[in-house]
């Protein structure tokens, strides 16, 4: 079976000054989406950038825009986001008493629909919402910050994740997110995934451009 490879450049790691400048590069690049972490300081303990961010980007992003919802009752903004120009649209499980209503929601508003684990949260708990997500996002860091390190456990748990993925026959793609870097990537394709998040390992390299190609072909 032939996965797919996917790249998911993370803004939260580029110079806000120039943040043109960094979407434009990644337009030019072999990169597939933009990741754009929405942070609320209540669901995690940092506030990141929301609407106007966005709305911006999307007037020049030539490649999906995957927004992270790391934020508490994000119902209340779903149409908020599909106006801003959001295709997938990721929430946290632990944020969502209702989960199979805002997966629903997010689709009748035209969106793919992720649902994002934090690191404690196991992957049985998806058993019966597997079948109606687009994608599972794994965080291999605690979420709210960029340049943390990787959890080793998260292999585990995509691997996990997969045969999941896989008696379900879900279609579901695997995102991973956090601590991603050119040490990790190869692995993490190779147990399973499909879609990687890099911030720091992107940005904070001498050729963001080099450094996704190099990552998408690991
Ligand atoms: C963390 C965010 C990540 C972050 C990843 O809460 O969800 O998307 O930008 O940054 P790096 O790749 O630097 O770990
Ligand atoms: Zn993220």
């Amino acid at each position: 079976m032939i996965m797919k490879r996917l790249i998911a450049p993370s803004i939260l790691a580029s110079n806000f000054l120039k943040l043109g400048n960094d979407i434009e590069l990644v337009n030019k690049s072999d990169a597939d989406w933009i990741h754009l972490d929405v942070m609320d300081g209540r669901f995690v303990p940092n506030i990141s950038f929301g609407m106007p961010i966005i709305k911006a980007v999307k007037t020049i992003a030539e490649k999906l825009l995957d927004v992270h919802l790391m934020i508490e009752e994000p119902g209340k903004y779903y149409n908020d986001f599909k106006t801003v120009g959001a295709d997938i649209l990721t929430v946290h499980y632990e944020a969502c008493p209702h989960l199979h209503r805002d997966i629903q929601t997010i689709h009748s508003l035209g969106m793919k629909a992720g649902i994002a684990l934090n690191p404690h949260t196991p992957i049985h708990l998806l058993e019966e919402i597997i079948t109606d997500a687009d994608l599972i996002l794994v965080m291999s860091v605690n979420p709210g910050f960029g340049g943390q390190s990787f959890i080793k456990e998260s292999l585990s748990k995509i691997s996990r994740l997969r045969d999941l993925i896989i008696k379900s026959g879900s279609n579901a793609l695997i995102e991973v997110d956090g601590g991603v870097d050119l040490h990790n990537a190869k692995t993490l394709f190779d147990v399973g995934a499909n879609v990687l998040v890099a911030g720091s390992s992107v940005f904070g390299s001498s050729d963001p451009q080099d450094t996704i190609t190099k990552l998408k072909n690991c």
